[in-house]
């Protein structure tokens, strides 16, 4: 598979739409609308199309995974609080079995204890946290590289 036929589809979870003015000591001045044309644009220069969405509610994000095998070689997810809590959304990931990164503006494990244990590592290919917005460009180049590696041994 070519990498101009990639499409990457980048799911952020509950209170993410407050980006910008949620807790910007944390997590910075960036909207989601921001750093979702960041991405786009990232996308373009790596000929991978990139579909990005918010949601507050943890079963529209199931649904959203376990569609998403139909039309998407690749998943991005900040699933927000959900990270630390969704047994559901680990079984989502196993379930679709597309390559999943998982990303973070902060970095949970230097904060409070309970964000430390993600629910959902053990289901995603790799992880990106700490870099602001930055975490999801990155994420997503980590994620083109590992799908372009993935079809070159195919
Ligand atoms: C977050 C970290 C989570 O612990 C928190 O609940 C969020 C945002 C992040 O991007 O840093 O909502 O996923």
């Amino acid at each position: 598979m070519s990498a101009r036929a990639l499409r990457v589809l980048c799911i952020s979870g509950p209170n993410l739409q407050l980006l910008g003015t949620r807790e910007p000591e944390i997590y910075g001045t960036e909207t989601l609308r921001e750093i979702h044309a960041r991405l786009r644009a990232r996308g373009k220069e790596l000929g991978v199309s990139v579909d990005a969405r918010q949601t507050n509610h943890e079963g529209e994000i199931l649904d959203w995974i376990a569609a998403a095998r139909a039309k998407y070689q690749g998943l991005l997810l900040n699933a927000g609080a959900l990270t630390h809590t969704s047994l559901a959304l680990y079984d989502a990931l196993r379930a679709t079995a597309l390559p999943c990164v998982e990303v973070h503006l902060s970095n949970p494990e230097a904060r409070e204890a309970y964000r430390a244990r993600s629910r959902v590592a053990a289901a995603c290919v790799g992880k990106v946290s700490g870099f602001g917005g930055d975490s999801y460009v990155l994420g997503l180049e980590g994620l083109v590289k590992h799908l372009s590696a993935r079809s070159r041994e195919a």
